[in-house]
């Protein structure tokens, strides 16, 4: 088992690549667009050429899907920003938005590219973050009603739909990769209430995809870390399954099951943060049902059993893959075995293999990991970007799914992070993930060329191969 052999990728594997609207598109106020909290949040980051340009891909997507064409993409998953397509989040539907995307879908189909589309990626239109955001219940029914348009508009044009990427790092990590809105950070009552509100209209949003799209898939897009006991001590390993349930399998038990994991149930009840349910919540979260589980997945987390006092604490970093600790449930662990990237992430190959078999074994449904990647520091030397520390990085991870295939596990798909260069959740556009690089920095937007990486080439030629060729 653990030296098996690898196995082929199935014929029809999906290899793709990921984006996000707001961290690509730019075009942030164009064509009747209405602003997101990342829009207002990104109003604050000052000393930086304007993020909100981004990529430019809003007006460059031509031009992008052409690349995703020649790289080979089989499927490419890309986010819809809602304020784009309902730029006050509950009211009238924007034309020009609604076409940007029929434009992009099209683009991807006429070159046999499968579109993946994310619902919502972190950019809740802050009309309704200025009435309340997840906290307001009306924020569960304007996403329906958002789903809705999307199914209604572009059912018949996708059959790979994602609800929400990252909730569990929207309420983790809210402030670090800035999804807490306006008005801050709040108390973690409220932060939990919003959580389940958020679990309410996605297990909404699931049921209404099956009523009116029979034919589509739909499931959700967590981040998720394998976690590992620093030790084989019994204490470590109770640490390490509380984490588990609460970073992790809360949020796929009441997608898959329509439950909270109890243990992460007892963690809510013991501090006064389990969320209130209203008539009919408990229903809807039954009724639902994923046709796969979507996760994106970076790294792993090492924890041990708390100390009772801030040495459970791991001050550097502390964003969505840096481990944090929390007094009373786990400490923070360095993993010694595993090297770091630039930005302190641990890198962990076989902790894929080890995600993927627990995924398999706890819900059985079809897995397809939606971001997988390395974020660095790429430089241009004589228009060429040599990243083989990102074809290294990515060749390991792709070993690990031929590892889970012949585990039995069933994955239908790899879409890395990223198909082009991004701006960064709360790291900057010169931290990059792509295999196109774009030619602009911090200070300067430049002229925004495409360029091809190194890594370009090489995914290219795995794609070709199946998979053969690494
Ligand atoms: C995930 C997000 O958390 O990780 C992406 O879904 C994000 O939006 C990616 O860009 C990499 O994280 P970061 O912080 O390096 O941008």
């Amino acid at each position: 088992m653990q030296h098996s052999k690898k196995t082929p990728f199935p014929d029809d594997f999906l290899w793709g690549a990921s984006t996000s609207a707001y961290q690509t598109e730019g075009a942030w106020n164009e064509d009747g667009k209405g602003p997101s909290i990342i829009d207002t949040y990104m109003h604050r980051a000052e000393g930086v050429a304007d993020y909100k340009v981004a990529s430019d891909h809003y007006h460059h997507y031509a031009e992008d899907v052409a690349l995703f064409a020649e790289l080979g993409l089989k499927a490419y998953r890309f986010s819809i920003a809602w304020s784009r397509i309902i730029p006050d989040g509950d009211g009238a539907v924007n034309p020009e938005g609604v076409a940007f995307y029929h434009r992009l879908i099209d683009a991807l189909h006429e070159r046999g590219i499968e579109p993946v589309v994310t619902m919502y990626h972190f950019d809740l239109p802050a009309a309704l973050d200025d009435k309340g955001g997840w906290s307001d219940r009306n924020t569960v029914e304007a996403f329906v009603r958002y789903a809705r348009v999307l199914f209604d508009e572009f059912g018949d044009k996708v059959r790979y739909w994602i609800t929400i990427n990252e909730q569990n790092m929207m309420i983790l990590h809210g402030k670090a990769i800035g999804t807490t809105g306006r008005s801050g950070v709040a108390s973690e009552d409220v932060i939990y209430q919003q959580n389940h509100n958020m679990f309410v209209a996605q297990a909404k949003v699931m049921t209404l995809c099956h009523d009116i799209l029979p034919e589509a898939k739909i499931g959700p897009a967590p981040n998720i870390v394998s976690v590992y006991p620093a030790s084989c001590a019994p204490e470590d390993v109770i640490a390490a399954d509380d984490w588990d349930a609460v970073r992790n399998l809360m949020y796929l038990d009441i997608a898959v099951k329509g439950i909270y994991h109890p243990l992460a149930w007892t963690y809510l009840k013991e501090k006064g943060w389990a969320p209130t349910f209203e008539d009919g919540d408990a229903e809807a979260l039954a009724a639902a049902h994923p046709d796969f589980i979507a996760f994106n997945y970076y790294s792993t987390q090492t924890v041990g059993a708390s100390r009772g006092d801030a040495s459970d604490l791991q001050h550097r970093g502390a964003d969505q893959q840096i481990v944090r600790g929390e007094v009373g449930l786990y400490r923070a662990v360095k993993n010694e075995h595993l090297p770091t990237n630039a930005f302190g992430w641990e890198i962990d190959p076989i902790g894929m293999r080890t995600t993927m078999r627990r995924l398999w074994d706890r819900y059985h449904l079809p897995l397809i990991i939606t971001e997988n990647g390395l974020g660095a520091f790429d430089e241009v030397v004589d228009g060429k970007i040599h990243d083989d520390y990102r074809i290294d990085y990515l060749r390991r991870h792709i070993e690990q799914i031929q590892m889970a295939l012949g585990d039995g596990v069933d994955i239908f798909g790899y879409c890395p992070w990223s198909a082009i260069d991004l701006i960064s959740t709360h790291q900057g556009a010169a931290k990059r993930y792509g295999f196109i690089y774009i030619n602009r920095d911090e200070q300067d937007l430049r002229d925004l060329a495409r360029i091809k990486k190194d890594s370009f080439h090489w995914y290219h030629g795995v794609i070709g191969s199946n998979g053969t060729d690494l």
